[in-house]
């Protein structure tokens, strides 16, 4: 048995130790909004935040997360900025890559309040695209980036 937090809520999995998060979130706990892309740790597709960092969960045995607080895109708050951004610049095509692009963007912005180019190419490396939506997803996130900023000045 191994317990966690996920989106705030307690769950205690019976599952082998080396079993891989994804497949715990996706099939044990029955969240399907994490995606399945190429299982070995090198397209982003199954990014959830584990402790708050960007982690992909297809490659994150279940034993290493025992204790931790994990957040899928289930669980991003209400309307996060970058759900608005993302709707205004239309950024999902297929839509398959999308919810780990914006787990790991929810990080960027976190980490950059004012991300340059070369920032978001940076930390967005690992998420690829089949359909080359790259060029919408970063003008989304500044987008959410200066959304977040606003909100937090307001504060
Ligand atoms: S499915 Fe996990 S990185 Fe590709
Ligand atoms: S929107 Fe299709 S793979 Fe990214």
């Amino acid at each position: 048995m191994t317990s966690f937090h996920i989106n705030g809520r307690l769950v205690i999995v019976d599952a082998e130790d080396d079993a891989p998060l994804l497949w715990v979130i996706r099939d044990a706990i029955g969240l399907t909004g994490t995606k399945f892309g190429c299982g070995i740790g090198m397209c982003g597709a199954c990014t959830v935040h584990v402790g708050g960092r960007p982690t992909r969960s297809c490659v994150t045995p279940l034993v290493s997360v025992a204790g931790a607080e994990i957040t899928t895109i289930e669980g991003l708050e209400g309307k996060h900025p970058l759900q608005t951004a993302w709707a205004d610049h239309q950024v999902p095509q297929c839509g398959y890559c999308q919810s780990g692009q914006i787990m790991q963007a929810a990080s960027l912005i976190r980490d950059f309040p004012a991300p340059t180019d070369e920032d978001i190419d940076a930390v967005m490396a690992g998420n690829l695209c089949r359909c080359m939506a790259y060029v919408r997803i970063r003008n989304a996130i500044k987008q959410a980036a200066a959304q977040a900023r606003k909100v937090a000045a307001d504060e």
